[in-house]
């Protein structure tokens, strides 16, 4: 048994959750890591009203279990919020806004019965969300890959975040890539651990193959905490692999937007209904399969726990394998120390 109260409040079996990654987290992902028994999101940053309600529908042919969808503030657009309270999902994430100025939407969607879950990179954003109302909160560390909000570890967040909310429901994000993470998250005091980086190389991510790749043959120290790929979302702070445009960036001297090299050059060619983003290098937009063209001016977003991610899976081996080490390592490593 992992049973928490993130399973309770979700309706799932095991607290395992895959991040809601912007373009490549989709019904695919999502609708396997689901059905499998852990909580899939799908990453929908930018996508219309009806781009969100294709996505929830396909996924919803892949499971009848809960799924979430995942909004990244800068990037709603109008009527998502409407849209997403009418549809058959169990949680929406929310990140990098005031969690104060969300108030009416959090409402809004909690009126729904969809419960609503803040990311956040800090104790005091974390306990300005519970004073907005949300059901839950995501503390994610500075190891995290793709945007990261905060400075402070993971190990260190957590606990401080748990001290800030109280009894209120607490996922941990960033760093984790197995059983081992989840076990630590867990008695850091967290509910649930939320995987990005290890799901991303999955069968059904929809990342390109050439950005999994990388993915897997990285360690941590080829991962950069940097506000590079800004073209489309500038002074955000993210994490990537080093690619040819990260080195060649670094070799220039690293200079600023507007004179970095190659800047404005096209990045491949997008192919995807619903979404609007301009593909050049530097852009915001990762590497996905749907992408045609050399994909190397593109962010590949990763975290630390690249290190840990050694090969591409099916998601629902994923989740049973990380479930079956984190029992191993609460009933081999830990139980034995309090006897
Ligand atoms: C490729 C990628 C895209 C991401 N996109 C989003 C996003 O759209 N919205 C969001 O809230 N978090 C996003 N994240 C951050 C994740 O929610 C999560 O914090 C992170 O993946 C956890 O760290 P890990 O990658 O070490 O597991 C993204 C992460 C990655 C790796």
């Amino acid at each position: 048994m992992l049973h928490t109260a993130i399973c309770e409040l979700l309706g799932i079996e095991l607290p395992i959750v895959s991040a809601g990654m912007g373009g490549v987290a989709l019904s695919n992902l999502a609708g396997a890591v689901s059905e499998a028994g852990g909580f899939g999101f799908m990453g929908t940053a930018g996508f219309s009203p009806a781009a969100i309600h294709n996505e929830i529908a396909a996924a919803r042919k892949i499971t009848g279990k809960p799924i979430g969808v995942n909004l990244l503030i800068p990037f709603l657009r109008p009527g998502v919020i409407e849209t997403v309270a009418e549809e058959p999902i169990a949680a929406v994430t929310f990140f990098w806004g005031a969690p104060s100025d969300y108030i009416a939407s959090i409402r809004r969607l909690r009126d729904a019965r969809i419960k609503v879950i803040w990311q956040c990179g800090s104790a005091i954003e974390a306990r300005a969300a519970a004073d907005a109302g949300v059901d839950a909160i995501m503390a994610q560390g500075l190891e995290a890959g793709g945007h990261v909000r905060g400075t402070t570890t993971t190990v260190a967040l957590v606990p401080a975040v748990r001290d800030a909310i109280g009894d209120l429901p607490l996922l941990a994000a960033g760093g984790l890539a197995d059983g081992r993470g989840l076990a630590a998250v867990l008695a850091l005091g967290a509910d649930a651990g939320v995987f990005g980086t290890r799901f991303l190389v999955a069968n059904e991510s929809a990342a390109h193959r050439e950005y999994k790749r990388a993915v897997i043959g990285a360690q941590a120290g080829d991962t950069l905490h940097t506000t590079l790929y800004d073209i489309g979302w500038p002074d955000a702070a993210h994490r990537v692999i080093r690619n040819a445009t990260v080195e060649a960036w670094e070799c220039a001297g690293r200079p600023p937007s507007g004179k970095r090299p190659g800047e404005g050059e096209p990045a491949g060619a997008m192919r995807r209904s619903g979404i609007e983003v301009p593909l050049v290098r530097y852009s915001v937009f990762p590497p996905t399969e749907y992408i045609e063209g050399d994909i190397s001016g593109l962010a590949f977003y990763a975290g630390q726990s690249c290190s840990l991610v050694t090969e591409a899976r099916p998601a629902a081996e994923i989740v049973r394998q990380i479930a079956e080490e984190a029992r191993a390592v609460i009933a081999n490593r830990l139980d034995p120390l309090t006897r």
